[in-house]
């Protein structure tokens, strides 16, 4: 069995000091091999400008990479963690994904840009990561909060072995409550919601972050659900193994049963 925590907050927009203190602070006596925060967990959310978000922005070896390394070091977790990168001159919303004894994250940047983050962050052009990890005898799927409303992400994952979907998130709706126990079941899979609680105002709109983190098992059954509001480190035991057949009675078997051939070039061109 492995132990999977999610990690419910409300970052400080701009102040990456603050967010990286409240996560020390609410990871201090956790103990799990897998650690799930929230999107944009050490920046805040919702920035409109690149020059707002600029003294906020990451790349390996930064601030907030270092943070992130020791943790993971200290507590022998994997780390998936939501920040602000820069690259090449431009701003990504990834995520970053420490392992103990590998100095070099994993960085996945969000493909599926939401609402006013296109005036900020580049669409992502990174291949959807799956980590494998011999040590614990599991293979991590990462995608980024808006990629639920897109099933090929979370199918991709699935297709290439992950057993669990660790979803760092900054959700402001509700839908994504009755979708993401769907992305569960039909990829027969975990799926590890850190979402973000508070609410940020700019230019006098308010985003309300709806918190209810959660973890999804194979069937599509929450294993805990935090409140909507407040710090809430959900802490619960995965059996990665459930995962690996994919049969759902004694003849189907999801994978297998897929035809590719049927929808794959409409998938493509549309
Ligand atoms: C979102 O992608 N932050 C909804």
């Amino acid at each position: 069995m492995i132990r999977v925590a999610t990690v419910q907050f409300t970052p400080v927009l701009g102040d990456r000091e603050a967010n990286l203190d409240a996560i020390a602070r609410l990871l201090d006596s956790v103990e799990a091999e897998i650690i799930v925060l929230p999107e944009l967990c050490t920046s805040g959310y919702y920035f409109v400008s690149k020059e707002e978000l600029a003294p906020l922005v990451e790349a390996p070896g930064g601030v907030a990479c270092g943070f992130f390394q020791r943790l993971a070091e200290a507590k022998q977790a994997i780390i998936v963690a939501g920040v602000p990168e820069a690259a090449d001159g431009r701003f990504y919303n990834s995520v970053f994904t420490f392992r103990p004894g590998i100095p070099e994250p994993v960085i996945y940047r969000k493909p599926h840009l939401f609402y006013k983050e296109r005036f900020v962050f580049e669409p992502g052009d990174t291949a959807f990561p799956v980590i494998r990890d011999e040590r614990l005898d599991v293979s991590v799927g990462v995608m980024l909060c808006y990629d639920w409303r897109f099933p090929e992400v979370s199918r991709v994952l699935a297709l290439e072995g992950a057993e669990i979907i660790a979803c760092p998130s900054n959700l402001v709706t509700d839908a994504w409550r009755k979708v993401m126990p769907a992305r569960a079941i039909e990829n027969k899979v975990y799926v590890a919601v850190a979402n973000r609680a508070g609410s940020e105002t700019k230019e006098g709109e308010r985003l309300d972050f709806k918190g209810c983190s959660a973890v999804y098992d194979p069937f599509g059954e929450p294993v805990a659900l935090a409140a909507s509001s407040g710090d809430v480190v959900l802490v619960v035991e995965i059996d990665p193994r459930i995962c690996r057949d994919k049969r759902f009675n004694a003849v189907n078997e999801i994978f297998a049963d897929r035809r590719p051939e049927l929808y794959g070039a409409i998938c493509r061109k549309r």
